[in-house]
C-alpha cells in the first residue's frame, strides 16, 4: 500500500511539472561532442566494476609537513585506482604528489579529479558572497569567480564546490553568509554571474581553458530552508514553495551550463536528497536535461541510516545510486558496498555505467586524459597568487559590498580634509583573522588587511587623528575593557566601534538563536553612547543582525560584513568618502530573532493587518512588535540622495507574447556623485494559487552625478509574470498586477497597474 501511494504521488507530480518522461534510457553527454564520447566508451569498456566504482568515491586528503597525505584507509584505494576525485589537496607540488600516486601503480591509470571549497577567492579573498550579492553588480561577480578559478586552478585545482546558491530566509541559519539572500530573481543572476566566472562561459568548451574551474550548484535543493534556521535539520516546505521560491536558482545554474551538482543534507517531504529520484533524476536530469554529474555532500549517504530511510549503509548506498548521485563525497560507502549491490541486483551495471561517464567526460574535457598534469606549472602558480591587479579588485569589490543601514547627521563620510579625532573602539579594529570570514579558501588570514590599518594608510598627512581602545573581546561578557575604552571615547570628537561576530560563527554548523551583537559588545555600545559623543558602528558578521538598539541609538550604522584580504582598504575608502557606499540589502534585518523567518516577497494572508492600522486586532501580527523588518530587502543608504518618479508603461494592458516598456526617472538630489539600485518590483493580484505581496523582477545599478538625472527602462514579458501554478505548471495567468518601480520592497511611491490579457 505504501509503495502505490508513493508511485502514484511522484507520477502526479511528475505529470505536473509537465516533465513526465520515461526515466533516462542511455547517456547523454554534457559536452555533446561525439569524440568525446567516444574515448569514455573506451575507457569505460577497459574497466572493471570494481574500477568504475572507484570512480565514484570522493576522499578528503589531510596535511602534514610534506604535503598533503591520505588517511591509512583511503591511501591503498587511491594506490589501485579507486578513487575518482580528491578534495582539500592544493598547491602544484602537493596536487602532483598525489596524482603521481594515484597513477603510479594503477591498472588503467585514470587521473583522479582535484576539488576544493573555492567560495570566495581561493588566496586573494573576496567579500563573503552575501557581502558581494549587496553589490547587485553581476559583472564584479563573475569577475571575482574568474580570479579565484585563476588562482585556484593555478594550484591544481580543477573543481570548485561553488556556488551555493540556496535561498535563505532565517538569519539564524549560519550559511547565509554564503548564498545571495532571499530572493530568487536576483538570486537566479547571481547563480548564472558566478557559474560563468568560475567555468570562464556557458560553453563546456571553456573549461579546457587552464584558468578556468568546473563549478558545482549546491545544495540541491532547498538546504537553506532548515528549519528554526538550525543547520543540518529538515526543509519542510510544499512543493509550490520549493518550486517558485528555492528551485529559480538551481534552475538558472543548469542554464548557465554549471558542470556539476551537490546533493542537500536536508529532506524534502520525508525523502532526504540524497536519495530523492524525483529530485536527481525525474526534475534536474529528466525534466530540466542535467548532463553533468551529480556529487553528495560530505557523509550524505552515510546520513540516510540516521534519517530513517535506510536500515544500514549499503542499503543507504542503493538508495543513492538509484536516485541519480554518481559520487559519494567522503562516505566510502559506495567504495564499500556498492560491488555487492550490483551483484545483488539492487543497482544495474547500467546505473553505474552512467555515473562513471559522466566522471571520465568532465576529465576528458578538462584535458586530464591528455596529460594529468596540465595544470600543474610551478611558474604559473608563482605569477599567479595574490597578483596586484587582483587585490585590486578585490578592495574595489570590498567596498561596493559594503551597506549603510544608518547616517544620521552626515557621521558619515569622515573625509580627510575634516580636523577631529576619532576613538576606534572595539574587537574588530585591529583584526585581521576574521576579515575573511568562513570558507575563505587558504586565504592567509594574517594577511588581511584590519581596518586600523586601511584608515592609518587612508589618512596619513592628514588632520583626523585616531585614538584606539579595544574595549571588550568578541564573545564573552568581560567588561575590563571597558573604562579605558570610555577614557578614550572622551578625548575624541567622535566615537567609531567596530564590532561584530567571531568568523566561526557563521558559516556552517554556525546557527544562533540570539542573533544580537555577541558578548559585551552591545553593553559597550550603551556606555559609549553615554558620554554624549557621536556614536556610529562598522560592523563585521556573516548574517543579518538584531541591531534594534543600535538602530533607534546610535548616529550611523555601516554594515561591512566580511570583506576578504582587503577589507581594511575597501573600508576605508568608503568611511573617507572616496567610494560612496552603493550595497543595497539581499535579505531583510529584522527587529528581533523571533520574526525569523522574515522575507519582502510573503504571502498576504487571509488577515493581512492594514498600513494604516497596524495595531488592529485579529489580523495576522505580533503584539509586541511590527511585522515589517527593520531594513527592508533592497534597502541601503548613500552619502547622497535619490528621489524616483515619472514612472510611466507604454500599455496598460499585454497579451501573450508582448511586452511592456516600464520607465521612471531617477534623480540624484544631493551633493555628491553617487550610485543607486533602481528595482522593478510586481505583484499578481489574483490567481491559482496565492502569490507573494512583491516579487523583484528587475533592477538597473545606475551611477549619478550630483543634480544628475537619468531614465530607467525595465521590460515586463511572459516571463516576469509566469510562475508554476496550481498544476505545478509554469505559466502566466491572465489578470490584473501591480507594479513598481522602487529604491527598495518597501518603497512604494511609484506604483502602476497592468492587466494581462493572455491573448
Ligand atoms: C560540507 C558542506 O556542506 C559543503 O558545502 C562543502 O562543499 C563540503 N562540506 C566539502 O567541504
Amino acid at each position: 500500500m505504501k509503495k502505490i501511494v508513493t508511485v502514484i504521488t511522484s507520477l502526479t507530480l511528475l505529470a505536473a511539472l509537465g516533465g513526465c518522461k520515461p526515466s533516462a534510457s542511455g547517456w547523454k553527454s554534457y559536452s555533446g561532442d561525439k569524440t568525446i564520447e567516444q574515448r569514455v566508451d573506451s575507457v569505460l569498456k577497459l574497466m572493471t566494476l570494481e574500477e568504475k566504482i572507484g570512480q565514484m568515491a570522493q576522499f578528503s586528503c589531510n596535511w602534514d609537513v610534506t604535503g598533503p597525505i591520505m588517511a591509512d584507509d583511503f591511501e591503498p584505494y587511491l594506490r589501485k585506482g579507486l578513487v575518482g576525485s580528491i578534495f582539500n589537496a592544493y598547491t602544484v607540488d602537493g596536487v602532483r604528489k598525489l596524482q603521481e600516486m594515484a597513477l603510479a601503480e594503477s591498472r588503467l591509470k585514470i587521473p583522479v579529479l582535484f576539488g576544493y571549497d573555492v567560495i570566495h577567492g581561493f588566496r586573494t579573498i573576496f567579500p563573503m558572497p552575501l557581502a558581494e550579492a549587496s553589490s547587485w553588480d553581476l559583472e564584479l561577480m563573475r569577475k571575482s569567480a574568474a580570479i579565484a578559478a585563476e588562482e585556484a586552478s593555478a594550484e591544481g585545482i580543477h573543481w570548485t564546490f561553488a556556488p551555493m546558491v540556496d535561498i535563505a530566509r532565517d538569519a539564524r541559519w549560519g550559511r547565509v553568509m554564503e548564498g545571495a539572500g532571499e530572493d530568487p530573481y536576483l538570486g537566479s543572476l547571481i547563480a548564472k554571474a558566478r557559474v560563468e566566472g568560475f567555468q570562464g562561459g556557458k560553453d563546456w568548451q571553456s573549461l579546457q581553458d587552464l584558468h578556468t574551474v568546473l563549478a558545482c550548484c549546491k545544495h540541491f535543493a532547498a538546504y537553506g530552508a532548515a528549519e528554526s534556521g538550525r543547520d543540518y535539520n529538515n526543509a519542510e516546505l510544499s512543493l509550490n514553495t520549493l518550486m517558485n521560491y528555492y528551485m529559480p536558482p538551481y534552475k538558472a545554474a543548469h542554464e548557465a551550463g554549471v558542470a556539476t551538482y551537490m546533493a542537500s543534507f536536508n529532506e524534502i517531504g520525508g525523502v532526504p536528497s540524497t536519495a530523492s529520484k524525483f529530485l536527481f533524476t525525474d526534475l534536474l536530469r529528466n525534466d530540466w536535461g542535467f548532463k553533468g554529474f551529480v556529487v553528495t555532500d560530505y557523509t550524505g549517504i552515510n546520513e540516510l541510516v540516521p534519517h530513517g530511510v535506510a536500515a544500514d549503509e549499503k542499503e543507504a548506498g542503493e538508495l543513492a545510486a538509484n536516485a541519480g548521485i554518481d559520487m559519494d563525497m567522503t562516505g566510502a560507502v559506495f567504495s564499500k558496498y556498492l560491488k555487492q549491490s550490483v551483484e545483488e541486483g539492487k543497482v544495474s551495471e547500467e546505473t553505474i555505467n552512467n555515473a562513471v561517464r559522466r566522471i571520465l567526460e568532465m576529465k576528458f574535457i578538462i584535458g586530464l586524459f591528455d596529460d594529468p598534469y596540465r595544470y600543474l606549472d610551478k611558474e604559473r602558480e608563482k605569477n599567479t597568487i595574490m597578483k596586484p591587479e587582483f587585490l585590486q579588485a578585490a578592495r574595489e569589490t570590498a567596498a561596493r559590498s559594503i551597506v549603510l543601514l544608518k547616517n544620521e547627521k552626515s557621521f558619515f563620510p569622515i573625509t580627510k580634509d575634516k580636523s577631529l579625532t576619532v576613538a576606534l573602539i572595539g574587537p574588530m579594529v585591529k583584526d585581521k583573522v576574521n576579515q575573511n570570514g568562513e570558507w575563505a579558501g587558504k586565504g592567509n588570514r594574517e594577511q588581511s588587511v584590519s581596518l586600523y590599518e586601511g584608515l592609518t594608510e587612508k589618512y596619513a598627512g592628514t588632520n583626523v587623528k585616531f585614538v584606539y581602545a579595544q574595549g571588550c573581546d568578541l564573545t564573552t561578557d568581560n567588561r575590563d575593557g571597558f573604562a579605558e575604552a570610555l577614557a578614550t571615547a572622551r578625548r575624541a570628537d567622535v566615537v567609531l566601534a567596530v564590532m561584530g561576530e567571531d568568523f566561526n560563527w557563521s558559516g556552517e554548523a554556525a546557527s544562533r538563536s540570539d542573533i544580537r551583537l555577541p558578548g559585551a559588545q552591545q553593553e559597550l555600545l550603551k556606555e559609549l553612547k553615554k558620554t554624549g559623543k557621536p556614536v556610529g558602528v562598522v560592523l563585521m558578521n556573516g548574517r543579518p543582525l538584531d541591531l534594534s538598539w543600535e538602530d533607534a541609538n546610535l548616529d550611523a550604522i555601516m554594515e561591512a560584513w566580511y570583506l576578504g584580504t582587503m577589507s581594511g582598504h575597501g573600508l576605508a575608502d568608503v568611511i573617507a568618502g572616496d567610494y560612496n557606499p552603493s550595497g543595497r540589502l539581499t535579505m531583510s534585518f529584522p527587529r528581533n530573532v523571533g520574526q525569523l523567518p522574515i522575507y519582502y516577497n510573503h504571502k498576504n494572508t487571509g488577515r493581512p493587518l492594514p498600513a494604516d492600522n497596524p495595531k488592529m486586532d485579529y489580523k495576522s501580527s505580533y503584539l509586541d512588535v511590527a511585522n515589517t523588518p527593520l531594513y527592508p530587502f533592497g534597502y541601503g543608504l548613500s552619502y547622497t540622495t535619490f528621489q524616483i518618479s515619472n514612472m510611466q508603461m507604454d500599455k496598460s494592458s499585454m497579451g501573450k507574447g508582448d511586452k511592456v516598456t516600464v520607465t521612471a526617472e531617477v534623480k540624484n538630489t544631493g551633493t555628491v556623485d553617487g550610485e543607486t539600485v533602481v528595482q522593478l518590483y510586481i505583484r499578481d493580484l489574483v490567481a491559482s494559487v496565492t502569490r507573494p505581496v512583491k516579487e523583484l523582477k528587475g533592477f538597473t545599478k545606475v551611477a549619478l552625478k550630483a543634480g544628475e538625472s537619468k531614465k530607467v527602462s525595465f521590460t515586463v514579458t511572459e516571463a516576469e509574470l509566469s510562475f508554476y501554478d496550481i498544476d505545478l505548471k509554469y505559466t502566466a495567468e491572465p489578470g490584473n498586477f501591480e507594479l513598481w518601480v522602487a529604491a527598495d520592497a518597501a518603497d512604494e511611491t511609484n506604483q502602476a497597474s497592468l492587466v494581462y490579457t493572455a491573448k
